[in-house]
């Protein structure tokens, strides 16, 4: 696919490094300003890289993909504790956003987060998959045209997810999370994916077959690409 740029590389490592070579590079070129987060135990080796350099985000406003609905930033499932844990504590940001899931309008809630999104262009949107091919919690089927919303997550991603979860906590089944569209219309989207599990969504996104089933494949509409993966994807 001419749009995407294609880097494989041996391991979580030295993924991290082409991440950290792309992200230092705009902030160097000052076409950074607006970076869109993700979370994961895929971005554990980025942000470790990030908070290991001299990479410098006070001037960057920065807006996380999704939230579970009713976990709070003190709980350590929340997407909010892992990133103040990995990223936040570490490196000093202008601003950072993420959906709150103790809203007690998520309508609301999702409407509002869109909004600041309109009015802070994403330069670059960082993503990891799911197995399944769900992009922030956009699962299968959801709306190439979807903005922030509050979806229901399926019983794989479910069972994927609840294997991080801590103190016996039930996973919950729905969040919040930035749509299909609201996520491609950032600038430049960084794809990372590492290991087998991510195969058959990597081998979807080879196809060049666009398809809500795989909502990957939206990023086969965008112009500007990379994915980052230590899978060799024929
Ligand atoms: C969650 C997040 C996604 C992330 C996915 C993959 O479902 N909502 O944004 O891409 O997990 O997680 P991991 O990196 O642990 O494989």
């Amino acid at each position: 696919m001419e749009n995407i740029k294609w880097i494989t590389v041996k391991n979580p490592e030295e993924g991290a490094k082409e991440v950290f070579n792309l992200i230092s590079e705009e902030l160097q070129h000052d076409r950074l300003h607006v970076l869109g987060l993700a979370t994961g135990s895929t971005m554990i080796p980025v942000y470790d890289e990030w908070t290991n350099s001299q990479l410098d985000f006070s001037n960057v406003t920065a807006f996380n993909l999704d939230e579970y609905v009713g976990l709070g930033a003190d709980n350590p499932n929340s997407y909010a504790y892992f990133m103040k844990q990995h990223l936040f504590s570490k490196k000093p940001f202008k601003a950072t956003y993420i959906p709150n899931g103790m809203a007690e309008d998520l309508d609301e809630e999702c409407k509002e987060y869109e909004r600041k999104l309109n009015s802070n262009p994403l330069d670059i949107q960082l993503l990891g998959v799911g197995e399944n091919g769900h992009i922030a919690f956009n699962e299968p089927g959801t709306s190439f045209d979807s903005v922030t919303h509050v979806a229901k997550l399926t019983e794989s991603t479910l069972d994927v997810n609840s294997q991080y979860f801590e103190n016996d906590d039930k996973i919950p089944n729905i969040a919040l999370t930035m749509g299909i569209s609201s996520i491609t219309n950032a600038k430049k989207l960084i794809m990372v994916a590492f290991g087998e599990k991510k195969r058959a969504a990597m081998e979807k996104l080879k196809s060049g077959e666009v398809t809500a089933d795989w909502p990957i494949t939206k990023l086969l509409r965008h112009d500007d690409v990379v994915v980052i993966t230590d899978l060799q994807i024929d």
